[in-house]
């Protein structure tokens, strides 16, 4: 299929969570921007009206960006259309098919929950009004492998691969395209990223927030699911990836889905999940749940480039900060000046709320014998206002037909084959307390060698030594 833009927007969950925080306040910015001049026919379940589809979208813009902007609402406004009705019902359906009055090419966007999938899919396609429209869908694809082979037999029974577009907002985000960008960009880094100098690599996406009112579907859901399988699959696919030998869509994706094909299937002995005290308290939440809401994991990449270097990856709510971070440990030199210690020797990448790229090192100190101390040189940058948000990029890049960032079927696949069997081993959960880092078990269990570093807050706080960005 070429690389059409789509001359629609079909949004299925318009009343809903993801809708209000993210999709409205994305759309509105690239009205702003001038990327979206199509129409949104916006369906939600239950009776509702354009007025209050304005409302809606004018409220979640007010909440969730830097404010309105009357002009681009104006805008939005007169793009945005209304479909009121169930999603199993043929009726729903026919008011969508009239709403995109002889579109041609029409995104269908699905961010509803996902026992709805297939039905939706189903009717659009009994609608005849999927013929040449692509899908966009929301994570979670699925909840283990053989969920997400149906579905993409679902999916597949209506739309070509090249018509589906998985979203995991991660692939959004200039940070994580900027793993692959600075290693491939870099002549320095590519003589050490590979297992002669690097001992280990751990990945740490740390909230400092519960579960914010998603209780019914974070218990169904867990850290592993909701977060490892996907988001942090896919920065350890960029740190780990060969440099892809073109820069079209499938070769780029073939070379991260060659990631996942080199990792075994974890074990569970290589797994401790957590659950913050109170959790079971949450509304929506079972009261004996045994839902992760931590988890730490190691796994193995049997590739060339990284046989034998372990990777950790832990993931959970409720801990002391808000980051995700990268630290890859070189391993020690051969031979070291007996006196001076050594301290550190990493490079490091924050992913959010700062961009960085850190080297760790070892210095000499600064009193008058050998002894050492640690330094960090550093490149850092928050966000600019102007930057697009993650949910602004991949929806562009799903109207204007454009793959790279989206995950392709062998890609969750061997996603979920990789954390099948811990999904399934019935793992003790170990509690831990709100504002920790998670059980203390977690430095028996799985631990990296060296320790856990934990993210700080702030960037600034950790460095002796640093650069601006030019
Ligand atoms: C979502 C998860 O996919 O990603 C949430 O469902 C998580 O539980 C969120 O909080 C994190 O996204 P971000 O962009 O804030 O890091």
């Amino acid at each position: 299929m070429s690389q059409f833009h789509s001359d629609a927007l079909v949004l299925f969950g318009a009343k809903g969570d993801l809708a209000f925080k993210k999709i409205f306040p994305a759309l509105h910015a690239m009205v702003k921007r001038g990327r979206l001049n199509v129409p949104v026919i916006a369906v939600a379940r239950g009776d509702w009206n354009h007025e209050q589809l304005r409302a809606t979208a004018n409220a979640s813009i007010k909440t969730h960006s830097d404010g309105v902007d009357p002009a681009a609402f104006a805008r939005l406004s007169s793009l945005l259309r209304c479909v009121a009705g169930d999603y199993s019902d043929p009726a729903t359906f026919q008011k969508i098919c009239e709403q995109l009055s002889g579109a041609r090419s029409p995104a269908y966007y699905l961010a509803i929950p996902p026992v709805l999938f297939g039905k939706v899919v189903e009717e659009s396609a009994k609608s005849g009004c999927s013929r040449g429209a692509r899908v966009i869908i929301e994570k979670p694809f699925g909840r283990d492998l053989a969920s997400a082979q149906e579905l993409n037999r679902t999916l597949h029974s209506v739309f070509p691969e090249s018509a589906i577009f998985r979203i995991d907002h991660y692939l959004g985000k200039r940070p994580v395209n900027n793993l692959v960008v600075f290693r491939f960009a870099n002549a320095f880094t590519e003589p050490f990223w590979n297992r002669n100098h690097i001992e280990s690599v751990q990945i740490t996406m740390a909230e400092n927030f519960g579960i914010e009112g998603r209780g019914a579907f974070y218990d169904q859901t867990g850290a592993i699911r909701d977060v490892m399988q996907n988001h942090l699959f896919q920065i350890l696919s960029n740190l780990a990836m060969e440099p892809p030998v073109r820069n079209d869509s499938e070769t780029v994706r073939d070379e991260k889905v060659k990631v996942l094909k080199a990792a075994p299937s974890i074990q569970a002995k290589n797994l401790l999940r957590g659950q913050y005290r109170g959790y079971r308290q949450e509304k929506g939440v079972a009261p004996d749940s045994k839902t992760e809401t931590f988890a730490a994991l190691r796994l193995e990449i049997d590739s060339w480039r990284w046989k034998g270097v372990p990777f950790y990856i832990r993931a959970g709510k409720n801990l002391p900060v808000t980051s995700t971070e990268v630290l890859a440990r070189l391993r020690k030199p051969p031979a070291f000046i007996p006196e001076c210690a050594l301290l550190q020797n990493h490079v490091r990448f924050r992913i959010s709320p700062e961009m960085t790229i850190a080297v760790g090192a070892t210095v000499l100190g600064e009193s008058d014998d050998m002894k050492g101390q640690k330094v960090e040189m550093i490149a850092s940058r928050r966000p600019s206002p102007e930057e697009m948000e993650a949910y602004e990029r991949i929806l562009g890049d799903a109207l204007s037909g454009d793959r790279t960032n989206f995950a392709r079927e062998d890609y969750v696949e061997e996603a979920w084959r990789i954390v099948d069997p811990i999904l399934k081993a019935d793992t003790p959960v170990c509690e831990y307390e709100k504002g920790t880092w998670g059980p203390t078990q977690v430095d028996e269990v799985v631990a990296p060698p060296g320790g856990w570093r934990n993210p700080s807050a702030s960037d600034k706080e950790d460095f002796r030594v640093a650069t601006q960005v030019a």
